[in-house]
């Protein structure tokens, strides 16, 4: 009876210490086919994407059109004002209706065979297509997908069923409660490509533990010794104090399952982390500044200019990772559990959101 009990004593302690042990996510996980078209229909089919600033789209016929891990999308402000989203797919043979970037147009016309439709989402003309009983106009319209504002930033979501916009940003909402996101002027967009994949930099910036490595005159402008990183709803939330001379307001916010907001005293940044490939992602970031006329330029210039010199530090070691991780010496490595629940946090949320899929790629660990 003895013996039963130390033994099962002993299986629980053994338990209880593989259950302590964490490591990171497959190296295969980081630039397999397979992984990243699970990832495509799993995470960014069904989750809430951040598009734009409202800003951006200000008036009647205003359109950002843009990208998500091979999704084409834009978003338009229709001839009510209201928002409206739709997959950037003629329903005719598939051209792209938008090139990316930013634009306004009233009627949106097709450059393959010029139909035409509206910012309601109508087919209107398909010129010269010639006599057809069976075809109808309105079963021709634009594919819609959901779209909704929060707080001045504009999200949408490509499956119809998932839950709305609010709950799905977590703790996000209680977070910046006391912070006036509203005040603050959209002054410049900067976009950045890497070779690596989208996990690799979200792995970097859910975590400060290589800022004394990576970024050594970030270091010198916080209080380092006590930076804090802790996971909420949907969130991970980085803190540290700050030293005179930071431009940061010491927290960092990363959201669920690839967007980014940074608030500081004069105004904050968002950025969109945008698989290409399963080797290939590109940042959309956004300044925002409280005061946004001529008289603060260069301070907010200096301002983006030091956070871009710190996105450029992160790739250029996300960059040199990569290789590892596809070079096939590199299983899979142990996360710090004073500096790294972030990162264990993504990766349980990628893990349960590739679900079966992941464990028929037998690489579930
Ligand atoms: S593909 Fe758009 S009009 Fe033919
Ligand atoms: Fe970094």
């Amino acid at each position: 009876m003895q013996a039963d009990t130390s033994l099962d004593e002993r299986k629980s302690a053994a338990q209880a210490v593989a259950d302590a042990v964490v490591y990171g996510l497959p190296a295969r996980w980081y630039h397999a086919r397979a992984i990243y078209e699970a990832e495509r229909r799993q995470i960014f089919a069904r989750n809430w994407q951040l598009a734009c600033a409202e800003s951006d789209i200000r008036g009647p016929g205003d359109y950002v059109s843009t990208d998500v891990a091979g999704y084409r999308f834009f978003v338009i402000r229709d001839r009510d004002g209201a928002l409206r989203a739709y997959h950037n797919v003629c329903p005719h043979r598939a051209s792209t209706l938008l090139d990316a970037g930013q634009g306004h147009c009233d009627l949106l016309r097709c450059r393959y065979h010029g139909w035409v439709f509206d910012s309601a989402g109508n087919l209107r003309r398909a010129p010269d297509f010639g006599e057809a009983a069976w075809f109808r106009k309105e079963d021709h319209g634009l594919k819609a997908i959901r779209v909704e504002s929060w707080r001045g930033l504009v999200f949408v979501n490509f499956e119809r069923e998932a839950p709305p916009l609010a709950q799905a940003l977590g703790s996000l909402p209680e977070t910046v409660k006391d912070y006036p996101l509203e005040s603050f002027t959209k002054v410049r967009q900067v976009e950045f490509e890497m070779n690596c994949n989208w996990k690799t930099y979200t792995d970097n910036f859910v975590e400060g533990y290589h800022i004394p490595g990576i970024h050594p005159s970030f270091h010198d402008v916080i209080d380092f010794s006590k930076f804090e990183t802790t996971h909420a709803e949907a969130l991970v939330i980085m803190t540290a104090p700050q030293k005179s001379g930071s431009i940061y307001g010491g927290m960092w916010l990363w959201g669920w399952p690839n967007y980014t907001l940074s608030v500081y005293p004069t105004g904050m940044n968002c950025s969109r982390i945008v698989p290409l490939d399963e080797t290939r992602t590109r940042l959309v970031y956004s300044f925002f500044f409280k005061d946004a006329s001529d008289a603060a330029r260069t301070a907010n210039e200096a301002t983006i200019e030091t956070n871009c010199a710190i996105v450029r530090e992160d790739f250029g070691i996300c960059e040199h990772a990569q290789g590892n991780l596809q070079a096939g010496i590199f299983q899979h490595g142990p996360l710090s559990p004073k500096h790294e629940a972030g990162v264990r946090y993504f990766h349980d949320e990628v893990r349960r959101a590739l679900g079966r899929e992941a464990i028929v790629e037998r690489d579930w660990l």
